[in-house]
């Protein structure tokens, strides 16, 4: 039987999109034949994510790690993104969505910068879903970031030590402005973070499956999603607490 369409969804979903590696490997394919068609998956669940009517939607495309892979593989990813962000800026359009990039955009080769800042221009004015994409991203390294701004405003007598604050601190993040995600997704059976959103991840609700990226399908979204559907999210409060609205 199909799931149904959950009606109580996560604000902001993140999603970890693993596993395209080993979907191409267990098919004796290149591994960028994986991303390939890692690349169409993302187009659904931006599509779905959009059509349900989820706020937020932040995918997790390239970690600060990453640049560790060969370099190949690095590069066919980066051509790999641009062609993918050129493609579907048209559609972003048509679906009033938002671009958004977190991650040290410094790293990243110029063309790829140049790409993503007319996706992001031309899709600034959409107030539709908005759609973070995690590029050359790791949450430690947001965080210590974040620290070095803060210190530089401290010391610039912009804010006094005591006025740091978590909600303060939350702004100094490249997340500052996003709600904390409700619900993140891994595929590919890994149960890690992988240094993904490590303090605005706090409170969210973890769901692991163990397929592959480029086979998650919509029915497969819609299952994760009813899960979170079930859940029961205490924030530290009982269950009798919530039951009783207070
Ligand atoms: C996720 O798939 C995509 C990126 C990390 C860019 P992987 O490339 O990590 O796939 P596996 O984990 O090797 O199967
Ligand atoms: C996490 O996947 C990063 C992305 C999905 C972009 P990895 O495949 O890089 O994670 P590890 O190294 O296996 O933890
Ligand atoms: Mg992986």
């Amino acid at each position: 039987m199909d799931p149904t369409v959950p009606d109580k969804l996560p604000t902001h979903l993140a999603i970890i999109m693993d596993g395209n590696g080993r979907w191409a490997q267990q098919r004796m394919l290149k591994r960028i034949v994986g991303h390939q068609r890692g690349a169409e998956t993302v187009k659904m669940v931006v599509e779905q994510a959009s059509l349900l009517g989820i706020k937020y939607l932040t995918l997790f495309a390239f970690s600060s790690e990453n640049w560790s892979r060969p370099a190949i593989e690095v590069r066919a990813l980066m051509t790999l993104l641009k062609k993918y962000i050129r493609q579907e800026t048209a559609r972003m359009m048509r679906k009033n969505i938002r671009y958004n990039v977190i991650g040290n955009r410094g790293e990243l080769p110029d063309d790829v910068n140049q790409t993503l800042d007319v996706a992001i221009r031309e899709t600034a004015g959409n107030t539709g879903m908005v759609l973070t994409l995690a590029l050359s991203y790791g949450g430690r390294q947001e965080l210590s970031m974040a620290a070095t701004r803060l210190t530089r405003d401290v010391l610039a007598g912009k804010l006094s030590a005591d006025d740091i604050t978590v909600d303060l601190f939350g702004t100094y993040l490249d997340t500052g402005g996003l709600p904390d995600p409700d619900f993140l997704i891994r595929t590919s059976g890994e149960m890690r973070i992988s240094n993904f959103l490590l303090w605005q991840l706090a409170y969210t609700e973890l769901y692991f499956t163990d397929i592959n990226w480029p086979d998650f399908t919509i029915n497969e979204f819609l299952k994760a999603l009813n899960d979170f559907q079930s859940r029961e999210r205490r924030f530290g409060k009982t269950s009798d607490q919530l039951n009783k609205g207070n």
